[in-house]
């Protein structure tokens, strides 16, 4: 399963990517925002550290304006995939900006069926969002379970990413289910290494050592 970071601050992108664990990255309005950056600059820079896909999103929620900001977009780097809303638009769009040879990524699903349309789209990757639909009482591993089953069925290449996740447990289901990838906020992406007993035994190993009086190397 790849891991995208998700997240537009640069620093935190320089430093997952230097640990080996950046397989791309995804952006959204929100997070243009939370960085103070211009989204024009800040993807470009984004695109510069990485060299997986870069999710850079349309704001229009109109086709042919979609299409004008999703040209700016690609121009940025080879890289970028444009996200799309999963709209009518959007999946026209999607069409649209595949035939043209670009990655798209369709972002706020909340349904299985709204995730077949995707792939039907032709969509690289369908940003399924597990955490806000948790927050309604839904749960949102089911639904990545849902997609799986549906993709597989039709041998649809598009790859479930699976979105606004929140915890190390969301990454867990996501790999059993067969997920193709998380894109995770920096600190939750941070504590998947985290346990206390790795912490302990650790620690018991350096105190013994230090017992020993010995060297390597
Ligand atoms: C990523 O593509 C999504 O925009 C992001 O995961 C949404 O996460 P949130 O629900 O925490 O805002």
């Amino acid at each position: 399963m790849k891991f995208f970071v998700d997240t537009a601050d640069v620093k935190e992108i320089r430093e997952l990517n230097e640990l080996g664990l950046v397989d791309g990255v995804t952006t959204n309005p929100s997070l243009i925002l939370k960085s103070g950056g211009k989204i024009i600059d800040v993807t470009r820079e984004i695109c510069e550290i990485v060299e997986g896909p870069v999710s850079a999103e349309v704001t229009a929620t109109e086709y042919s304006e979609m299409m004008k900001e999703a040209a700016v977009l690609s121009k940025i780097a080879d890289n970028i995939a444009i996200k799309v809303p999963l709209t009518f638009d959007g999946l026209k769009a999607c069409k649209a900006l595949r035939s043209e040879g670009h990655m798209v990524n369709v972002t706020l699903c909340f349904s299985a069926t709204q995730a077949l349309l995707a792939a039907k789209a032709g969509a690289t990757f369908i940003s399924p969002f597990v955490g806000r639909l948790d927050d309604t009482g839904i749960d949102g591993m089911e639904l990545i379970a849902e997609i799986r089953q549906i993709y597989d069925n039709y041998d649809f290449d598009t790859e479930i990413l699976v979105a606004s996740v929140r915890t190390t447990n969301h990454v867990k289901q996501a790999a059993i289910i067969g997920a193709d990838v998380a894109t995770v906020p920096p600190a939750t992406l941070r504590a998947l290494v985290k346990h206390p007993l790795t912490d302990k035994g650790l620690e018991q190993f350096l105190a013994d050592w230090a017992k020993t009086g010995q060297k390597i190397g």
